[in-house]
């Protein structure tokens, strides 16, 4: 309410906000967690929480009148169809040259992406964040996120048989027959409940097409893992649907945060105004970035220094499709969560993760998400005329993204006689480079902060999420936003409480 004093207030509720939430509270600290998105905890009139990406409904995306699927042609046809307008689960962010999407509600991220849990390969992490301890990170803090997260891998012999994996076992024999390391990927997916579920004893989710706008079961989401035992402890509050507008000094100490409450559709029902000894910005790498820079440029925080803003990139998503002759179907049952991928980061620059086309019918279509080497980096700047945060993300940037990924293609094409998916993306069109599911930067780790995120400037504001690294971690991201948060939370705690 209007007026309350906390001692920490966590902007969000994706993998950083929920380890500073869990970690402050283990410590002793009341907390409370703002978040704009709902609270994804009640079933809807078909008793279901979240809807399927083969029906997606009013619950799919936030604060949009028509769907924007990323894969959003097939057959040359557009797929994406019209709901009503509400604060659904994925948000299609669009900035000038790139569409940016992010998980809404309790749980952030981790309610929409695939569960995939990657660890980088430690020879490349000095790359991934130049100023940690590398020998920390793979001792300490990477064991202790997996282990919180619940990461587990699928069971190779049942991989070998189960008919929904028939499109990663295409994925296999093609990356193998061209000479490219293939690898299992962890993923937060409950494997013995997908096993369940291609036996037929258990509701499906994966089996089922759930993905991208929720898992109604089977996926170790946030609120199972690591905001269940931050609840539980009794001294964590969460507020959906409330949305952080502003962040400033207060009189007495501290800061007063500024804070609207809206409804489904989006309308602000009321402005509250708090007041906090210590603000975590955990709005993910777009929500923190705008936050900041807005704060900065309209002098609320005037104190941030100039790298707020900067480092900002889309971990070199591209995506592709491959046309496999008729003798190499991919399966009309397709497991929505991934679980192989093709490694050739090291010679070419990229790790292609072999991702599924759960349409329910026979697709002959080999489909992928690779994550890239991509050296640009953009930069958000507050526009004064439109009162928004812009992003100078080209489109043209993604050129560094196709070749890296073609590296492994144009192989497997060549080798195998196939060609690109032209269907997918548009008409003609062979890459999906308009987008990216791992926003990573924006608040970089030793440069907007101290090496442990501390804002300068401005003592007792931290950021602790994806904005703290500089746009790329060779792998999917979420694993590493989490160990960070752990190793940074458990310096904050030693020596700022
Ligand atoms: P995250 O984005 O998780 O959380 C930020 C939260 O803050 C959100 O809930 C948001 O609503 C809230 N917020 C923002 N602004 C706010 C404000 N002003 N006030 C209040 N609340 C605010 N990664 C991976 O490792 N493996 C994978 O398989 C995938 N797959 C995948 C698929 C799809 C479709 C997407 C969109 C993403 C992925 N990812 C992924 C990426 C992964 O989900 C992402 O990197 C993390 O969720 C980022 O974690 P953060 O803690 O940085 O923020």
């Amino acid at each position: 309410a209007t007026g309350a004093h906390v001692p920490a207030l966590v902007i969000g509720t994706g993998y950083g906000g929920s380890v500073a939430a869990l970690r402050l509270a283990q410590a002793g600290v009341d907390v409370h967690m703002i978040e704009m998105g709902m609270a994804w905890d009640t079933p809807g009139p078909d008793g279901k929480i979240f809807c399927n990406t083969l029906e997606p409904d009013h619950r799919s995306y936030w604060l949009r009148t028509r769907t924007k699927a990323p894969l959003n042609y097939f057959l040359g046809f557009p797929i994406d169809r019209n709901i009503s307008r509400y604060t659904g689960i994925l948000d299609a962010e669009d900035f000038g040259g790139i569409t940016v999407y992010q998980g809404r509600g309790v749980g952030g991220g981790s309610l929409v992406n695939g569960g995939m849990a990657v660890t980088p390969r430690r020879e490349n992490f000095g790359a991934v964040l130049p100023s940690v301890n590398a020998d920390e990170m793979y001792d300490i803090y990477y064991p202790r996120a997996n282990a919180e997260l619940g990461v587990g891998t699928v069971d190779p012999a049942w991989f070998d048989s189960a008919a929904c994996y028939q499109y990663a076992r295409v994925g296999r024999k093609h990356a193998q027959r061209s000479g490219f390391p293939f690898v299992f990927v962890p993923d937060v997916y409950d494997w013995d409940y997908m096993e369940r579920e291609a036996a037929g004893t258990v509701t499906k989710s994966a089996l089922a097409g759930e993905i991208l706008y929720g898992n109604n079961h089977g996926k170790k989401s946030l609120q199972q893992t690591y905001l269940a035992r931050a609840r539980a402890t009794g001294k964590v509050a969460i507020s959906p649907l409330h949305k952080v507008t502003s962040v400033a000094p207060a009189a007495g100490g501290g800061y007063t945060v500024v804070i609207d409450q809206i409804n489904t559709s989006g309308d602000t029902t009321a402005t509250k105004t708090v007041t906090a000894d210590r603000v975590f910005f955990a709005a993910g790498s777009v929500g923190t970035s705008k936050l900041l820079v807005k704060l900065k440029a309209t002098g609320a925080l005037p104190n941030l220094n100039d790298e707020v803003g900067k480092g900002w990139g889309d971990n070199g998503n591209v995506m592709c499709g491959r046309a496999n002759h008729l003798w190499d179907p991919t399966g009309k049952l397709q497991s929505a969560i991934p679980c192989s991928g093709i490694d050739n980061w090291a010679a070419g620059g990229a790790f292609a993760e072999v991702a599924p086309l759960p349409t329910g019918i026979e697709t002959y279509a080999s489909f992928y998400l690779s994550i890239t080497k991509n050296p640009n980096r953009a930069r958000f700047s507050w526009n004064a005329a439109t009162g928004k945060v812009d992003l100078d993300w080209q489109t043209s940037w993604k050129q560094p993204s196709i070749d890296m990924a073609k590296t492994i293609f144009d192989k497997i094409n060549a080798k195998e006689g196939t060609i690109y998916r032209t269907d997918l993306f548009g008409v003609y069109k062979i890459w999906g480079d308009h987008l990216t599911y791992h926003p990573l930067g924006g608040a970089v780790l030793n440069k907007a902060t101290d090496g442990y995120g501390r804002l300068t400037g401005h003592p007792g504001l931290y950021v602790i999420d994806g904005s703290l690294i500089p746009g790329n971690t060779s792998v999917n991201p979420f694993v590493t936003i989490t160990a960070l948060a752990e190793r940074n939370i458990e310096k904050i705690i030693a020596t700022d409480l």
